[in-house]
């Protein structure tokens, strides 16, 4: 039978039954914490750097899902190529033809990411472009093991978590691969005395480490590990996830610390926040070392990557990183950011740091020296060690509408990465936000009593 015309269908409105599915059925505890942050709004609409919710909310979003919304939400050049992709029916994916929509993107990503990749291998996440990063790389040296640095985030895959920065992720998930071993980020002369053994496939490094707590490299550290790789016969991968893509001012933080990797992770905001996507740029030596005859041809794939419509989305999105010059804005409005918030928590002693690169930056929370101060703060410890950075984000949220979030593997770190398209006046409102929010934290002793009581009702729910 053939199908309906497509202009002839009528939508019914879709008839959503609240939350309690979604608790019944997906994860409660989800909705508990949501609910205990004071976070559980209902989302409507989303705009640039914009959240609409059903009770006439707006919220600017400082968090962009985790560097996904880079061109903003909803662009509209992307949503009208999606839109032209499903109004042409093509066949959005077989796995048994050649996707030249797939082939486009791969060259332009080669292109812009200069250096030595040719090649690039499509997936659906991040996570899945580490696994795929572990097999290449030890298919491609004929060595089993692999070199993270502490407080990496790369997935919670098992491939992924075998080489996470932090035991938390790991905790109840049984046996994870073997030989990965953690050096500290930064020092290379730890990461040389690995090397030497000459058992390492890849040293596989964030170049800005975000959910560690947006730390930057140490000058020259990517270039030495860069040269310690070619030196001991090792891959170099960079995992541009959440850097990629004009994060960090440039289409890659490579490109800022001028190292050319063997392999980069991409993911996130390649396909403009609206489809899953990931990729692996590679060199063409470690491609032919997966892919060397026709009995392999699809060796390493999987059911979703080259999909017509992520591959789309990704040409479209670095269509508007080009016509905007979202990571030269990134790199001016980044300084821009960072030097009013610096001058604006100045004063403040538990502000220990701001730091970042581009729109990828963090704000470094320390201990009061105060008496009263320490001593809740010591409290707050006491509850859980998020909790101060979670208080500190449901104040930013219920108070200011500003959505952010504590980095996953650094509790003492407030995230700010907007969207790229952040207009000037949304920069203005996020940075007075968050100063106000400061100034009540060290001059309200109401802040830190009801954050308690609030911490150890949550603890007990
Ligand atoms: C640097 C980095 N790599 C990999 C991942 C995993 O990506 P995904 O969640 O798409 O699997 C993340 C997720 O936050 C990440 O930050």
């Amino acid at each position: 039978m053939p199908n309906p015309v497509l202009s002839d269908i009528q939508l019914d409105p879709i008839e959503l039954n609240g939350q309690e599915p979604y608790s019944q059925h997906v994860n409660p505890i989800w909705v508990k914490l949501l609910d205990v942050l004071g976070m559980n709004v209902r989302y409507t609409r989303s705009n640039g750097a914009e959240l609409y919710t059903n009770d006439g909310r707006v919220i600017l979003d400082c968090l962009s899902g985790y560097c996904v919304h880079n061109a903003g939400h909803n662009h509209p050049l992307i949503v009208a190529e999606l839109m032209a992709e499903m109004k042409a029916q093509t066949p959005t994916m077989l796995q048994s033809n050649v996707v030249e929509s797939a082939g486009q993107l791969a060259s332009v990503l080669c292109e812009q990411a200069g250096g030595k990749v040719s090649k690039a291998f499509f997936c659906s996440s991040g996570s899945e472009a580490i696994e795929a990063v572990i097999k290449f790389a030890r298919a491609c040296t004929g060595r089993p093991d692999i070199v993270y640095a502490s407080g990496a985030f790369h997935g919670l895959t098992c491939g992924a978590l075998s080489i996470m920065g932090n035991d938390f992720w790991r905790e109840d998930f049984g046996q994870m691969l073997d030989g990965t071993h953690a050096v500290p980020f930064g020092d290379s002369a730890k990461l040389e005395k690995l090397l030497k053994e000459r058992k390492i496939a890849a040293v596989v490094l964030e170049p800005i480490q975000a959910e560690a707590g947006i730390i930057l490299p140490p000058a020259g550290y990517l270039a030495n590990v860069q040269r310690l790789c070619r030196k001991y016969g090792t891959l170099f991968v960079l995992d541009e996830a959440q850097t990629g893509i004009g994060r960090t001012g440039r289409f890659l933080a490579a490109e800022r610390y001028n190292v050319q990797p063997d392999m980069i992770v991409l993911a996130k905001a390649l396909s403009g926040g609206l489809v899953p996507i990931g990729a692996v740029l590679m060199t063409d030596i470690i491609y032919k070392s997966v892919f060397h005859s026709l009995r392999r041809a699809f060796i390493h794939t999987s059911t979703y990557s080259e999909n017509a419509l992520a591959m789309r989305a990704g040409l479209a999105t670095l269509k508007v990183l080009r016509r905007e010059r979202l990571a030269e804005r990134a790199d001016t409005m980044g300084v821009e950011l960072r030097d009013h918030l610096r001058a604006s928590l100045a004063s403040y002693e538990m502000v220990k740091e701001v730091r970042g690169e581009g729109m990828l930056n963090g704000i470094e929370f320390q201990a009061p020296r105060g008496v009263s101060m320490k001593l809740s703060f010591e409290a707050f410890k006491a509850i859980h060690p998020a909790l101060f950075g979670q208080i500190l984000m449901m104040r930013l949220f219920k108070e200011k509408n500003i959505l952010t979030q504590i980095c996953g593997n650094n509790f003492m770190v407030l995230k700010v990465a907007p969207p790229l398209v952040i207009s000037e006046q949304q920069m203005h409102h996020c940075v007075a936000a968050i100063r106000d929010v400061v100034d009540t934290m060290h001059s309200s002793a109401a802040f830190w009593s009801d954050a308690l009581n609030l911490g150890r009702r949550a603890m007990t729910a």
